[in-house]
């Protein structure tokens, strides 16, 4: 069990000025950011973060949408982080994910779904080091 996970605030999220509040939720939820920044994906790297999902019928939308605006990558920290961190941000479909969480609240559809969580301690840290260097990572507690 690791305590870092990596996330990554969507285009629509952005998009609707819901980045604050997502922000402070994660933050309420007892995660620490040891990492943040917007940036603007390229094609090249959104296919190559999503590469698990070349071939699938939603890849060409699911590259389309995360390289249409400026999105949030950041780092968080906490003790069960993956874990937490995936109940925080509810079920990839806003209409299954629970009350409270942040898919529920932000999320407009599977394809446009606000948020994004690492799914395994092994890809925080493939996800986390895409986007950041280690000097850019603060020591984690
Ligand atoms: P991430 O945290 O973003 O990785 O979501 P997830 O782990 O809950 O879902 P998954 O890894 O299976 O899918 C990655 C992303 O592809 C989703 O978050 C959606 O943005 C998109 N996606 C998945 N399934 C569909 C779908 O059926 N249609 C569309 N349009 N997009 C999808
Ligand atoms: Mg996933």
């Amino acid at each position: 069990m690791s305590n870092t996970t990596f996330t990554m605030i969507k285009p629509d999220a952005i998009e609707a000025n819901n980045h604050g509040f997502i922000l402070e939720k994660i933050l309420a939820s007892g995660f620490k950011i040891i990492a943040m920044k917007m940036v603007l994906l390229s094609k090249y790297q959104a296919k190559k973060f999503y590469k698990i999902h070349d071939g699938k019928p939603f890849y060409k939308d699911l590259i389309d949408f995360i390289t249409r605006g400026p999105v949030i990558v950041a780092v968080l920290n906490k003790k069960n982080a993956v874990e937490d961190f995936r109940s925080l941000i509810g079920a990839t479909d806003p209409n299954k994910a629970e009350n409270g969480t942040i898919r529920k609240l932000f999320a407009k559809s599977v394809g446009e779904n606000a948020i994004h969580g690492s799914d395994s301690d092994d890809n925080a840290k493939i996800e986390s080091s895409f986007h950041f260097s280690t000097n850019e990572i603060f020591n984690e507690t």
